[in-house]
């Protein structure tokens, strides 16, 4: 072997011994840098006849050649260490389940009332939405409810202790009735001296609290308030609209409605209404879901209107209760103990 081959087996070594690219960099200089030990045989050239430099210059930049051509499949041979260290770091199990967010849904009460909402509003009633915490005026004795009446108790009603600017004591509505009030009045006012005045259809969903806890009963639940006050609006507009209601929010056109007489202080005559389902498994039985009647002239002359000319009806039904009946749910606790394992089947 002579010194070139010798030489081409270091740099072979030292360029294989290299881990990283700057370390085979170094060792490059060491051969074809400037002052690296080819470039110093290239200079020793000069001390040779014309006839050796020939011969071994030849020689020389064959080694030279080699060298680079080491050089260059050392540099590829770690540039692929690199990159599969670097494929390996950002490694992606692509047969991992993805991460999602769960998505979520409209609560089911919610949906119901947005039902009945879309079908109301079908039918040209606004609206209304009014306070929670009211005040005994508004949740009572503007609805003709004697002060004895046993709603008014504290078994029944929630009472919040204490009292509004006029003094008067305030509870969590037991009802949405109320805002048949505050709507009227404020509408009464708006159209005052407007003759005939535009008539009054509003509905009024919310929440509304009672001290009662049961499968069929929560202290916080949901009514929806109807009130329809024209010249000339009849018991028999109450049945026409109440019936086309129960047909539309449930798909069953052959569903029946029969309104028993009952009694609410604020309606006169005042009925409860049932329906009966054509098909399905409560199909045959009478079931109770809404209360209504002929708005009671003091409560007329509450909402600051002439009774004598301004007649109508109103009902307040249960939204907990329709979708219950909608999506056959058997225990109303369901609804408002945020279990996922439940809501989650309502998306
Ligand atoms: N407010 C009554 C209740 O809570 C329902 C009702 C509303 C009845 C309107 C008649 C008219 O039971």
């Amino acid at each position: 072997m002579n010194d070139l081959d010798t030489l081409l087996a270091q740099a072979r070594d030292e360029f294989s011994a290299a881990r990283q690219p700057a370390e085979l960099e170094n060792a490059k200089a060491r051969y074809l840098g400037k002052a690296g030990r080819v470039t110093d045989l290239l200079k020793a050239l000069s001390t040779l006849s014309l006839e050796e430099k020939k011969t071994r210059g030849a020689a020389i930049n064959a080694l030279k050649g080699a060298i680079e051509e080491a050089l260059q499949a050392r540099r590829s041979e770690l540039a692929e260490v690199e990159l599969q260290a670097q494929l390996q770091a950002e490694a992606l199990d692509v047969t991992l389940p993805g991460r999602h967010r769960p998505v979520g849904g409209l609560h089911p009460v919610s949906r119901a009332m947005e039902r009945i909402e879309a079908i109301f509003a079908s039918m040209g009633f606004d609206v209304a939405d009014g306070p929670e915490i009211e005040t005994d005026w508004m949740s009572f004795t503007a609805l003709n409810n004697p002060e004895n009446h046993p709603a008014r108790s504290m078994q029944d009603t929630f009472y919040v202790d204490m009292q509004d600017a006029g003094g008067r004591w305030l509870n969590l509505r037991p009802h949405t009735s109320p805002m048949q009030v505050r709507y009227a009045r404020a509408h009464a006012e708006r159209h005052a001296g407007a003759d005939p005045m535009p008539e009054i259809r509003v509905i009024a969903p919310g929440r509304t609290y009672r001290v009662d806890s049961d499968a069929t009963h929560s202290p916080m639940f949901h009514q929806c308030e109807g009130l329809w006050i024209g010249e000339n609006i009849s018991f028999k507009d109450l049945k026409v609209v109440f019936t086309d209601f129960l047909r539309r929010f449930f798909e069953d056109d052959g569903i029946q409605t029969r309104f028993r007489p009952s009694y609410f202080p604020f309606t006169e005559p005042s009925a409860e209404v049932d329906m009966m389902f054509s098909s399905g498994p409560s199909k045959g039985k009478w079931l109770e879901v809404a209360g209504s009647g002929q708005v009671h002239p003091n409560v007329v002359r509450n909402f600051g209107l002439d009774p004598e000319r301004h007649i109508g009806f109103a009902f307040g039904m249960g939204p907990d209760r329709l979708a219950m009946l909608r999506y056959g749910v058997n225990d109303l606790r369901l609804f408002f103990e945020g279990d996922l394992r439940f809501l989650g089947q309502f998306r």
